[in-house]
């Protein structure tokens, strides 16, 4: 009998996974490795991020983001989208880093962030957040205007959003100090 179960759920559970993987191909998402290969920017040029401000003035005017933080020309937008002279509109031609795989956006970000901040490529390779498959970008993001470290919102909501077990554990008293930031203990890149 219990055998009779237990086939008739893994029966259940490939049948739900192959409907899964159908639905997928159906809808058209690309894996993250198809991404990189429809890449067609690799060996554009730099165009500067005052060509990027005729099509998104919007975003180019925003204070306190990082493309403000930097205010290099060379280095503004095309620091995280790569460089823009195969765009001009075509999305193949520019990259996304919420769309592009985990170790490929910590090296875009890391090209200029390992050695400048608190934490190595080294400390981040070897933390909890990497090897769950967080990015910079689950976290960060470019265009936040957040004065706290352009993280997308504030920074106990942004751990509430996947630690919602600790959040209610530090209300009943179990776990941190109410009231205080979880950074104040813990480090999230590692080291
Ligand atoms: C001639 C106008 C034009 C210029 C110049 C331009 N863009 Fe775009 N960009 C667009 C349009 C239009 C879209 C939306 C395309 C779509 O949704 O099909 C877009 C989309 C994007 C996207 C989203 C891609 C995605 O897959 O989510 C990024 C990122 C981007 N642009 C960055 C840049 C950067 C950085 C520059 C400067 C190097 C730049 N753009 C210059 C018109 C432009
Ligand atoms: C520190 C990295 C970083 C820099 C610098 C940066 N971006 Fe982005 N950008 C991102 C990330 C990450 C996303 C994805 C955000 C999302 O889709 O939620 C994004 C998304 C976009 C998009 C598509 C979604 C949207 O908001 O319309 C455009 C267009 C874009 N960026 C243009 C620019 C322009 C123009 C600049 C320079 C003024 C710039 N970016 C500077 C990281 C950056
Ligand atoms: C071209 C170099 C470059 C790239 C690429 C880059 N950054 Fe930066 N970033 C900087 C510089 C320079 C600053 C300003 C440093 C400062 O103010 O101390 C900065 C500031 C920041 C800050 C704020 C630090 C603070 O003190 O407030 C964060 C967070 C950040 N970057 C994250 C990222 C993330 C995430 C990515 C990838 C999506 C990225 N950066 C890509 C150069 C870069
Ligand atoms: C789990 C969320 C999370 C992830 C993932 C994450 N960060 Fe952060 N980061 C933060 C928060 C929150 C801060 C604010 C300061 C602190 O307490 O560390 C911060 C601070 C920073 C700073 C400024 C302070 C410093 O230590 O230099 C930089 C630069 C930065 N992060 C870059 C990155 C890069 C690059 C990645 C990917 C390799 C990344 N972060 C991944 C949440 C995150
Ligand atoms: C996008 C989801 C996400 C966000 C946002 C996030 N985390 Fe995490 N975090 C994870 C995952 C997944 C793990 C690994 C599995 C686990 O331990 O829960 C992890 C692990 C951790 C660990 C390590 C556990 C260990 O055993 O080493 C700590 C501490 C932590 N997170 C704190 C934070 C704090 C503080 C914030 C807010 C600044 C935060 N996280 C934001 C997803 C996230
Ligand atoms: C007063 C210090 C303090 C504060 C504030 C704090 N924590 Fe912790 N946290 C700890 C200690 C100590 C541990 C246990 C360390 C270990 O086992 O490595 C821990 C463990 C964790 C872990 C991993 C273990 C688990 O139970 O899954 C996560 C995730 C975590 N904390 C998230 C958070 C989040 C999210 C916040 C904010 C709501 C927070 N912490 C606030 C001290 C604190």
């Amino acid at each position: 009998m219990k055998r009779e179960v237990s086939s008739i759920t893994s029966l259940l559970g490939g049948t739900i996974v192959l409907l899964v993987v159908l639905l997928a191909a159906v809808a058209g998402f690309a894996t993250e490795g198809d991404y990189m290969d429809n890449y067609i920017g690799a060996d554009a040029d730099m165009v500067g991020t005052d060509n990027c401000a005729m099509c998104h003035s919007d975003l180019a005017e925003e204070e306190d983001t990082h493309a403000a933080k930097v205010s290099d020309d060379e280095n503004g937008c095309e620091g995280c989208h790569g460089p823009g002279s195969a765009h001009n509109g075509n999305v193949l031609g520019i990259l996304n880093p919420t769309k592009m795989p985990q170790e490929e956006t910590t090296a875009t970000c890391t090209s200029c962030h390992e050695e400048q901040g608190a934490f190595t490529l080294e400390d981040w390779d070897e933390s909890s957040h990497n090897e769950a498959g967080n990015s910079c970008v689950d976290c960060h993001l470019g265009h936040s205007s957040n004065p706290f470290f352009l993280i997308k919102e504030d920074v106990n909501d942004l751990c509430a959003d996947c630690h919602e077990d600790i959040v209610t554990a530090v209300e009943a008293g179990d776990h941190g100090v109410e009231g205080m930031a979880c950074t104040a203990c813990h480090n999230l890149h590692g080291g």
